[in-house]
């Protein structure tokens, strides 16, 4: 046990309270952010004539020799400490003598975890941005292959009109750009700097606020000393842009299992991103989809305890707020795994386009398309709606599709169609004559492909 306090106490700490509050073993990850926050106190104390030169110079040395001793392993976090501050503050005394014991001047761990915290959530959004970029790269290279792989789209997992992959692809690029910007703008939000809100209530000494926020990339100092140390915010809105992201990570998975299924045979994952049974022998399974769908819940049982947590907190600091750490860090770790996996599965994902094709041209999904036509002929559309509803049940009878009927057959029904309704229906014509903004046809496609090309620049 080494603690950073004690003068007040008599009696020793009980083992299993001191397990019980300590946050050692899952704080230690932020040592960089606290190592790097303090050289930003140390360098304003000084400044601000607090701290002698030379006791600056040795506290700057020394933590930059305790960060280089982390990283290549020739010093271990050990939980013989309560948390990574009193690690790192603790090992820095040991190596430097008494200037180590001055860093902590006008610095409370409130300001100092508050800090650490947001620095952490910082650098994560901004490895997670690139991330989810790079899978949108991906999606977009499948777009670009195929404005013209011609497939059916559902409503109700019903086929309801003709689209191709370009499209359907196209409406995850545009999620995961949404997640982009609320990443981006979370981190606007987020970038007000903590430090120098000491325990709750700022501190006497002539602390330059500005100059450290300004260190540390920070926009500005955060406004209230007392909102500084238990704000976090910062926390529950990363994680709840994150349960978005699952969102739609998730739908992008059960997309891909019912793709992948004996029945629609509409994509074969590569052999790296599936699994085998144990027992039956011609399994291919779609593990990696389904793990990335079921841990959503577990990102948004994340976002749920912040939540639950931060509801009963009275200002200022409360130990509660140590919690935020491991269900962040478990969301944060959980979306980064699974933006990687899904984008490796997509890429080497093989798209089987005659069964799309072939999916698209059964199931009537250029029914739409009959009633346009005869529309074009004059025909009221609520008229040509029930002709070809007509049309659909004369085929479902006889098991073909509209484009096998006779024209006869057709004016059988409704005298107004004519030789041209073949082309009409045609799943391309279907799909390339619908060119508004944000549809399938190849035109609106383009359009669309180079805005996403754009974005990602
Ligand atoms: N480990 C603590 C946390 O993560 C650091 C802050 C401790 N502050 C305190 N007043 N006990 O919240």
């Amino acid at each position: 046990m080494a603690q950073l306090w004690g003068g007040r106490f008599k009696g020793k700490t009980d083992d299993l309270v001191y397990q019980f509050n300590a946050s050692i073993e899952f704080d230690k990850r932020l040592y960089r952010q606290d190592i790097e926050g303090s050289k930003a106190h140390v360098n304003m104390l000084g400044r601000q004539g607090i701290l002698t030169d030379t006791d600056v110079d040795s506290i700057l040395k020394g933590l930059d020799g305790i960060l280089s001793d982390i990283e290549s392993g020739r010093l271990e976090i050990t939980s013989e400490y309560e948390d990574v501050h009193s690690f790192v503050e603790a090992v820095l005394t040991e190596r430097i003598g008494d200037a180590g014991k001055r860093l902590h001047t006008g610095r409370s761990r409130n300001d100092q975890v508050a800090l650490d915290m947001k620095l952490y959530v910082r650098d994560r959004i901004d490895e997670m941005i690139p991330e989810l970029k790079g899978l949108m790269e991906v999606i977009l290279g499948i777009m670009e292959a195929n404005v013209s792989t011609y497939m059916p789209g559902f409503t109700h997992l019903q086929k309801a009109q003709p689209v191709t992959l370009a499209h359907h692809m196209g409406a995850y690029f545009e999620m995961f750009k949404r997640d982009v910007g609320r990443l981006r703008d979370a981190r606007v939000r987020l970038n007000e700097c903590p430090l120098g809100s000491g325990a709750l209530a700022g501190t006497t000494y002539p602390l330059d606020r500005e100059y450290t926020a300004e260190l540390l990339g920070f926009d500005r100092p955060t406004a209230n000393s007392m909102d500084s140390v238990s704000d976090r915010d910062y926390v529950i809105e990363l994680l709840s842009d994150l349960s978005l992201i699952m969102v739609h990570l998730s739908r992008l998975s059960e997309e891909i299992i019912i793709w992948n299924s004996n029945e629609y045979g509409f994509v074969e994952l590569d052999d790296a991103y599936s699994t085998g049974s144990s027992i039956m022998p011609q399994k291919k399974n779609p593990d990696i989809a389904e793990l990335i769908r079921g841990k959503t819940g577990r990102v948004y049982g994340d976002l749920i305890s912040l939540l639950t947590m931060m509801k009963g907190i009275p200002l200022a600091y409360d130990k509660d707020i140590q919690e935020d750490k491991e269900a962040s860090f478990d969301a944060i770790d959980t979306v980064h795994a699974c933006i990687r996996l899904m984008s490796g599965m997509l890429a080497t994902t093989t798209f089987n386009k005659e069964r799309m094709l072939a999916s698209a041209a059964k199931g009537f999904t250029n029914a739409t398309d009959a009633a346009d036509y005869l529309v074009g002929k004059g025909v009221p559309f609520r008229d040509a709606h029930r002709y070809v509803g007509e049309i659909v049940l004369f085929c479902l009878e006889r098991g073909i599709a509209i484009d096998d009927m006779t024209l006869d057959e057709l004016r059988d029904i409704c005298p107004e169609f004519d030789e041209g309704i073949y082309e009409a229906i045609d799943i391309k014509t279907c799909v390339d004559r619908r060119n508004t903004i944000g549809a399938p046809g190849m035109d609106a496609m383009k359009n669309e492909i180079e805005k996403c090309r754009e974005f990602l620049k």
